[in-house]
Parts: structure tokens; sequence; C-alpha cells
């Protein structure tokens, strides 16, 4: 379909490929998608905002092959980095794709400041005024390490890996689909799209678990995204059973 589109509508072509979408944890096929663009001359940008995590890990890190394709890849540590909001990166593989950045004013950067090698924000970010979020992500690469990371990306996608089994083995519930990442959509097998609004809202007002739902298959699911590598394999029993306590019969 890409091949088509690309074909047929007129260029340039900017294509955005997503490595983790955000209902299901999806990864589309980046080395074939890559390959496409190269064949039509078309820019690639990989959203891997939510996947880009899985750089860290020795075990994940295959599912991201083709991700050093992309002109531009979009990351957010506050994902599958463990920072505080904000952590949104756009890293791009030409330095030169960031000129659109270079703006000057007398005011703010004057030429024999810059001359004389003084750094300034124009240039890097289309605020001047900005929070020193570079900071938190630059202490969290020192202290944890690529090592540290990944051994956190491990544990959450290992708790999804059993959360989607305890799912499956359960004959009360529907499992969409094993995770690729660390998301898990599930349903009571025998609840209304309202039933699992009414659920979720339940839970999170009560105070006992906050899960996301995503409309996928012309239904309505529940979402776990596990992001917590301190997780247990009871939390993750209680979860379930919390959402069966609360489903109507
Ligand atoms: C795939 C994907 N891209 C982009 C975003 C947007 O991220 P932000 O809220 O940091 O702008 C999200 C957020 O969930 C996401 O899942």
């Amino acid at each position: 379909a890409l091949d088509a589109a690309l074909t047929d509508l007129p260029g340039p072509h900017l294509v955005a490929a997503t490595a983790g979408t955000t209902d299901a944890g999806l990864i589309d096929p980046l080395p074939e998608i890559a390959a496409v663009c190269r064949t039509h001359g078309a820019r690639l940008h990989i959203d891997a905002a939510y996947g880009g995590g899985l750089l860290f890990s020795d075990r994940h890190r295959h599912k991201l092959t083709g991700l050093g394709s992309a002109a531009t890849v979009t990351l957010d540590l506050h994902k599958l980095g463990w920072q505080p909001v904000a952590a949104g990166l756009l890293a791009v593989k030409d330095p030169r794709d960031l000129t659109a950045l270079a703006q000057r004013a007398d005011y703010l950067n004057a030429d024999d400041d810059t001359e004389a090698g003084l750094p300034d924000l124009l240039g890097r970010s289309l605020r001047t005024t900005r929070r020193p979020d570079a900071l938190k992500i630059a202490v969290t690469l020192k202290t944890l390490g690529r090592t540290g990371l990944g051994h956190l990306v491990d544990q959450v996608c290992a708790r999804a890996g059993e959360f989607a089994e305890l799912v499956q083995d359960h004959p009360g519930f529907e499992l969409h689909d094993p995770p690729t990442i660390s998301t898990v959509l599930f349903r009571p097998v025998h609840a209304t799209d309202d039933d699992i609004a009414a659920v979720r809202r339940k839970l999170l007002t009560d105070g006992r678990a906050v899960l996301g739902r995503a409309r996928l298959d012309g239904r309505l699911w529940l979402k776990a995204t596990l992001l917590n590598p301190h997780t247990r394999p009871d939390d993750l029993a209680a979860l379930l059973k919390a959402v069966e306590g609360t489903t109507p019969r």
C-alpha cells in the first residue's frame, strides 16, 4: 500500500512510521518501509516515542532493526526511559536538518557574542526559555547506564508477557494479542463496551488501578501498559482479580 501511495501521490514525500503504537505497542515493519522509502526517494521519520527505549535492551533491541534508516526519530524518555515528564527528543541523522531552528535576533544572540563562542539556545530549540530537560536524562544515563536502563526495559516487557499469559489462561478474559512491548490489551469476555468504560473508571476513582483503553477491531479493550519495573507477579494477579470483581455479570 505504501509503495502504491508513493507511486500515485505527487512528491516530495515524508513517510512517518511508528515503533510502538499508542494503542497496542505495535512496531511497523521498519526495514521494509525503509526499503520502499529508498526506492521512491521518500524521507522517513520514525515515531519511536514509546518503543525507542527498547534500544537500551540487548534482548529487545532487534525489534527496532531499521530505525537507523530514518532521517529523524522521536523518542520519549518519559515512557521507556523512566524520566519525569517531559523528556521528548527529536534525533536527526543530518545536523543540517536543524537549520530551521537557526533563527537570529540581535537582542538574543549578538554576532560578536556568537563569534566569541558564547553559547545560546537559538539553533537548538524553538523556545528561548526552556527547562533543562537534558539534565535529568544525563543524570539517569550516568547513574544507570545503558545496561541499567536495559534491565528495566527487560523487566517491564517480561511482566507484560506474564500478564498476557494470566489473561489467556483465564476463561473469563480475552487477550487481544501477545504484547510486542509492554502493553497488554484485554477484555472480560461477556462485557459490553459500556461495561469496560465503567470498569476502568471505577478502578481509577477507587484508587485501585490506572488502566487505559483502546478501540481496536471495532471493540473497546482495557489497556495495561506495564511501566513499573518493581511490579511483581502478585500485583498482576491482583489487577486481573480487581477487573473481574468490578465487571458486571
Ligand atoms: C507513539 C506515540 N507518539 C507520540 C506520543 C506523544 O507523546 P508526547 O505526549 O510526549 O507528546 C505518544 C504518547 O503516548 C505515543 O504513544
